[in-house]
């Protein structure tokens, strides 16, 4: 099945079926798959769209993580939490600017329950987010089961769920919902797909954060890109931090 050869590399192995569904669809239109010429092509598209959405945040040594939780001995441990979210290039990123972020965002929203989608690595920011009970959603099987085991030694309260966040229909109510560095992709894979996602949440507060280099820190990139998101919701405060534009605003249909 088309699907399963898609996920044939390691990378891919750990990315939810919906998800790898969605993305191969409109390329089925494209090729025709009963030609091994044009199933190549096909693949190889795909894949290349799959990393850039899932991929090209894996920081070599990425394995190392799971030696760095082992050592752990406590859910705020700054140095092993920093380390760990060194190996992921958005968290990476943004490493030197944990404490002001959530400083910030702690000034505007009391928050007490967080909503982190397409969380990647950012649950191992709660030092810096502060004790609330968390939740996430995460595309790749291998990032959740990480971010619940740490949650688990711990005995965090929450926990990350696994999947595609375009085939949820419903979503946990919490004080804020975290969107950082995700909405861009989704856009990628399916136009219109931020609109129908922010009419089913159910968080008061939304935080949304956009690159402001290309990935990795590279090329300055164009402000005037996200007229789009500026004209959808209704910004209450902006602000930038390193590499990343956050909006945060509130949802007047959500109490
Ligand atoms: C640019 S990274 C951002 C990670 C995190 N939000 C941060 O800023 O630290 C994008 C993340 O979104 C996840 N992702 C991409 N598409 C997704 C989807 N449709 N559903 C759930 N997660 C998704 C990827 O696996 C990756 O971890």
């Amino acid at each position: 099945m088309l699907l399963s050869e898609v996920k044939d590399k390691k990378e891919y192995r750990g990315l939810s079926d919906d998800f790898v569904a969605r993305v191969v669809a409109p390329y089925t239109a494209q090729y025709n798959i009963y030609s091994e010429k044009e199933k190549k092509k096909l693949l190889k598209e795909v894949r290349g769209q799959l990393r850039s959405l899932y991929g090209a945040f894996l920081v070599p040594g990425y394995d190392r993580r799971k030696k760095y939780l082992a050592s752990m001995n406590a859910w705020n441990d700054i140095e092993k939490c920093e380390r760990i979210l060194s190996l992921h290039v958005s968290s990476k990123e943004r490493l030197p600017f944990y404490p002001k972020i959530y400083k910030k965002l702690q000034g505007m929203v009391h928050y007490t329950t967080v909503l982190d989608l397409a969380g990647g690595m950012n649950v191992f920011s709660l030092p810096w987010m502060g004790h609330v009970h968390y939740y996430g959603i995460e595309l790749n099987k291998d990032d959740v089961d990480f971010c619940n085991a740490y949650m688990e030694k711990f005995k965090l309260t929450g926990g990350v769920r696994w999947g595609d966040l375009l085939s949820f229909d419903t979503f946990v109510k919490t004080d804020v919902c975290f969107l950082f560095k995700i909405l861009e992709g989704l856009e990628a894979v399916e136009r219109g797909s931020t609109e129908r996602l922010l009419k089913k949440l159910q968080s008061p507060y939304i935080v949304a954060s956009f690159a402001t280099r290309s990935l990795g820190g590279g090329k300055v990139i164009s402000a005037r890109r996200l007229k789009w998101f500026e004209q959808l919701v209704p910004v209450h405060e902006k602000f930038t931090l390193g590499t990343e534009v956050y909006y945060v605003f509130k949802r007047e249909d959500v109490k």
